[in-house]
């Protein structure tokens, strides 16, 4: 969603504002803008529809040594030109860029309408640039400072006076935004990929931080004016990771990268000898990770389903009771929180709203909560008692792939250390690990029959509507399956439990819908084979994703087959194939893969 990008330095600004947009647009937007400061004064350039659309609107002398930029994805008012940002001050001195939401803009909007000023926007945003123009203060820091005083919401906010071309004041409450230090120039963005192609030094603002930036430097500091002195780290990422290095979509790119991103994820979080995982960011020693009595998964969407492979993987290895909800829908259901409950917050951006709010509603009501995050310095991450990042890298595609394996890997390592710190013996634990450090391979060995899967795929993509089906270790894969097929190929796919069938959706069953089976070879596997042929007696296509051992498939082609790995670890192997399916379907289909319509990257918004 929203983005803001932001530039301050011996170059000109606006091509630096552009690449940030470009960058950006992945996150999901429906309109872009920026604001160069020039020596006429602030100049706003604004549109509707693509980031190069924006670029072709752009007057050919433009140039300025400041200035800011944003992708909106429109919340309040429609998407017009009006609303995008940057959204200005009456007199066009001050500019203001912004992602999330300002909640008492109307009625500050009101009062401003009473003393005689006028709008021309729908936006919260411009609200603010309203307030900062009328305050008063000689510095653009007091001013802004003033503004937000006044508001209450969550915000990143870059602003810009056109009185003071050098610096840009930017403040964050609950929204991300990240300074990029460069040689004698800096950069703001609400996203690493954005920064990255110009430094790799950043720091990462907390919450209700602010930082006036200029061609020489930064300063941080609080509301309170205290300087909160600030020392940039060095991050790991390369200018590659945000680019499609010839591949056609980003989707697949981060699909065939799983082999190598797995691979660097587990390294150093293994211990074989004792059979456990090393997890010093949890911040929680095995006395404390003893005394938990059960564990709840909280995420969105498909980070919710790795969540329910992630509470069967707690239940399997340490024996406590776990269980995964939406966090979207735990944080309005005033949940009671029980002090000997380990909350987990799963999130690869981790700037999801819902998730977000569910982590506050946690700590708000005492209990402990960690992060199975991606983004390092991300608003979960930061929020969180502890956690494991994921490290899969940048993750550009909508539908996210590799960073839901990284999260069931994670909570592998997880449930191996709780598991250890119980009855899981060290035997077991080993094989544990074993199996994890057997994943990598694994990951290529099913990457390796692509071909195969993507003839299933085009052929599955003719279906108007699939079932995904699967039981118990089988069934969050299946929902995942379904949720990942739907996202990009604009298909109606349901996930059922094989086992729910026969209670109704049996009826839908006949020979133009298919069934994707989840067959893992397990203690089910039986009762997995009974509800194939419930299926195949009426006439329906069954693709099943199963294991070289289930012989009562082997037979009837168009199989697709994963190695086998423990027991408790299949899950996150019988996820790839699923992630090709819903590629490749897609891919035949001819659609806008990594930016399936009405989806953003990270949902920023209730
Ligand atoms: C599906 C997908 C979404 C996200 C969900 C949570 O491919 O990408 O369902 O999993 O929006 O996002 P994060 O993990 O960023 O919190």
């Amino acid at each position: 969603m929203c983005g803001i990008v932001a530039y301050v330095g011996s170059q000109n600004a606006a091509p630096i504002l552009m690449e940030g947009l470009f960058r950006l647009e992945y996150r999901g937007y429906d309109s872009a803008g920026i604001a160069v400061m020039t020596a006429r004064g602030s100049q706003v350039c604004k549109q509707v529809g693509r980031v190069r659309e924006l670029e072709a609107a752009l007057p050919r002398r433009l140039a300025g040594k400041a200035g800011i930029g944003h992708t909106r994805w429109a919340t309040h008012g429609a998407v017009t030109q009006e609303n995008a940002h940057p959204q200005v001050s009456e007199d066009g001195r001050i500019s203001v860029v912004h992602n999330g939401i300002i909640d008492n803009a109307m009625d500050l909007r009101e009062v401003l309408i009473g003393k005689g000023e006028t709008f021309s926007s729908e936006t919260d945003t411009e609200v603010v640039a309203h307030l900062i123009a009328r305050s008063g203060g000689d510095r653009l820091e007091d001013a802004v400072l003033d503004a937000l005083g006044q508001i209450t919401g969550t915000y990143a906010l870059a602003v810009t006076d056109a009185d003071h071309p050098d610096r840009i004041v930017v403040a964050t409450n609950g929204s991300t935004l990240i300074l990029g230090v460069g040689d004698r120039e800096m950069f703001v963005a609400s996203d690493l990929s954005a920064l990255v192609r110009h430094t790799t030094s950043v720091v990462h603002l907390d919450d209700g931080e602010l930082a006036t930036v200029t061609a020489s430097g930064f300063r941080t500091f609080s509301k309170e004016q205290e300087n909160t002195a600030k020392t940039p780290v060095s991050i790991d990422l390369q200018a590659e990771d945000v680019d499609l290095g010839g591949h056609q979509h980003f989707m697949r790119k981060e699909i065939l990268e799983q082999p190598s991103s797995t691979e660097r994820m587990l390294r150093g979080r293994l211990d074989e000898r004792y059979g456990t995982a090393r997890l010093d960011g949890l911040n929680l020693g095995p006395r404390e990770l003893r005394g938990f009595r059960r564990l709840k998964m909280l995420g969105c969407g498909s980070a919710y389903y790795v969540g329910q492979i992630g509470a069967q993987l707690v239940e399997e290895l340490a024996r406590m009771p776990a269980d995964a909800e939406p966090a979207s829908e735990f944080r309005y259901r005033n949940p009671v929180i029980e002090p000997d409950t380990l909350y987990v917050a799963v999130s690869q951006s981790g700037e999801t709203a819902d998730t977000a709010f569910a982590v506050r509603e946690v700590k708000r009501k005492g209990g402990q909560v960690v992060g199975l995050v991606n983004v390092v310095g991300s608003t979960i991450a930061r929020e969180c008692d502890g956690g494991i990042y994921l490290h899969a890298g940048p993750e550009i595609a909508v539908a996210s792939t590799k960073a839901l394996t990284h999260m069931g890997l994670g909570f592998a390592l997880l449930a191996l250390a709780l598991g250890r710190v119980r009855d899981l013996s060290i035997t077991d634990g080993q094989r544990i690990a074993s199996g994890l450090l057997a994943l990598p391979d694994q990951i290529a060995q099913v990457l390796a029959d692509e071909p195969a899967i993507a003839e299933i795929a085009a052929s599955l993509a003719a279906a108007r509507s699939l079932f995904f089906i699967g039981r118990v270790r089988g069934f969050p894969v299946a929902r995942e399956g379904a949720q990942k097929f739907k996202e990009v190929t604009y298909r109606h796919a349901e996930a059922y439990q094989a086992s729910e069938l026969k209670h109704g959706p049996l009826a839908l069953i006949d020979a133009s819908l298919p069934t994707v089976a989840v067959v893992p070879d397990d203690e089910l596997k039986g009762r997995n084979l009974t509800a194939i042929e419930q299926i195949a007696a009426r006439g329906g296509r069954v693709v099943p994703i199963t294991h070289p051992g289930v012989a009562e498939l082997a037979a009837r082609g168009a199989n697709i087959t994963v190695p086998k790995n423990e027991l408790e670890l299949d899950p996150i192997l019988l996820t790839i194939p699923v992630q090709l399916l819903a590629y490749h379907a897609a891919h035949a289909l001819g659609l806008d893969i990594d930016k399936p319509r009405n989806l953003a990257k990270s949902v920023t918004v209730e």
